[in-house]
């Protein structure tokens, strides 16, 4: 019974790994074709948000004549219904490695974002967090530190969330080392950016041994929960380096309105595009050549970093990405209802494109390779 368990579930991750993998190849092999329309990483205008504001145009989500849309999955083109599977096969294979693989290839520097990204955001006061996409925790720990450390509050309290359970158990047998582990400051739960109330199945656990064995090498983890998340019960709403990965951002980005507080701060943090020319040449380079590699050598899985560098080049350009959060509804750093809330504009970023009304409402860090995007609902 236990074996024929323990095979099951080698099955299911096998599965979901071929998934992914055989997506991918597909995509080296039919890519071409879907790719030859636009360079990879150049940005596409008649895929961006129309001029007049509607968000239909996003390549995130096109209808196929006759039939399912589609949308990409790094190059290639795939059923819409499909890319929420292969993206958590995905992360079902990195997730073992996720935080070795994210401090080599990035040589430790998304640590100095994360902790620019949190020190802003500054959270104090009891608030209720809502980290998206929280993977291993990376963002909720920093948001946990933050508050005790600077304002000896240990009210505020976060909920991770991400659809990937492998990535969530990875960041749960991390947080158990810490004070914060079985307080109500921390939640874990299980959930879909694009539908927050939506409930998944969660996976059984591993034996029915393994539910009981703890050890402080083996912490006895709970289940994940299945939490709805209420409209307007967050006051800080975080996704870091998770929304291009979802299927649709326009959903994500109404759910996170939906679910905010007014006066509440949507805070995103994503690789943008380099905003230097030579530089950004460099720096693409570099991710074709180098990320691939790394996660071959280093996690034994090419596939799956191949197309963590394929979804950083088709996220959307950041005065897109700034025009898609205004139109879910939320007030832009650079607007004076946000600066009069208390969120102020980032003065040394233009509009790329001759459109002011998103001035000052980005920050690029690193020369663009990663940004920061928030927005304030009112
Ligand atoms: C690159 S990791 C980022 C993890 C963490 N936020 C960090 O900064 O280290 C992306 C995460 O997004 C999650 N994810 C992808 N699609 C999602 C969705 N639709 N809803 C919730 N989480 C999602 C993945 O499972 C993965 O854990």
């Amino acid at each position: 019974m236990l074996r024929r368990q323990t095979l099951d579930l080698c099955e299911r991750s096998l599965t979901s790994r071929l998934a992914a993998r055989r997506a991918l190849h597909a995509s080296c092999t039919r890519g071409q074709s879907s790719t030859s329309s636009s360079t990879p990483g150049e940005h596409n205008p008649s895929s961006s948000l129309s001029s007049n504001g509607s968000s239909s145009a996003f390549p995130d989500s096109r209808a196929s004549a006759g039939g399912e849309g589609t949308t990409h999955f790094g190059y290639q083109d795939v059923p819409l219904s499909s890319k929420v599977d292969l993206v958590r096969g995905v992360f079902s294979s990195v997730a073992s490695s996720y935080d070795v693989m994210n401090d080599a290839m990035s040589v430790g520097v998304h640590r100095l974002w994360k902790d620019h990204f949190v020190a802003e955001l500054n959270p104090r006061g009891g608030i209720k967090c809502l980290d998206v996409a929280g993977g291993t925790g990376d963002i909720g720990l920093r948001l946990l530190d933050h508050a005790r450390e600077k304002h000896s509050d240990r009210q505020t309290q976060v909920t991770l969330l991400d659809i990937n359970p492998s990535m969530l158990r990875a960041g749960q047998r991390r947080l158990a080392k810490t004070m914060y582990w079985n307080t109500d400051q921390l939640r874990f739960a299980l959930g879909n950016a694009e539908d927050l109330r939506l409930h998944l199945d969660s996976p059984p656990p591993k034996s029915p041994l393994s539910a009981f064995a703890a050890s402080p090498n083996k912490p006895k983890l709970p289940p994940l929960e299945h939490l709805e998340i209420e409209d307007e019960s967050v006051d800080l709403y975080t996704i870091a380096f998770g929304i291009r990965n979802c299927t649709h951002i326009d959903k994500v980005l109404k759910e996170a309105h939906r679910v905010l507080k007014p006066g509440g701060v949507f805070a995103c943090l994503e690789f943008g595009k380099v905003n230097v020319p030579g530089l950004s040449d460099l720096y693409r380079a570099y991710s074709h050549a180098v990320l691939p590699s790394l996660g071959a050598v280093l996690a034994s899985d090419r596939a799956s970093y191949q197309y963590l560098v394929e979804s950083i080049e088709r996220f959307p350009t950041q005065p897109d990405f700034a025009r898609m959060v205004a139109q879910a509804g939320f007030h832009l750093p650079g607007s004076p209802q946000a600066e009069r809330w208390g969120l102020p504009a980032y003065p040394e970023q233009r509009s790329w494109d001759g459109d002011e009304s998103v001035n000052g409402a980005w920050e690029d860090l690193s020369f663009g390779i990663a940004t920061i995007w928030k927005g304030m609902k009112l």
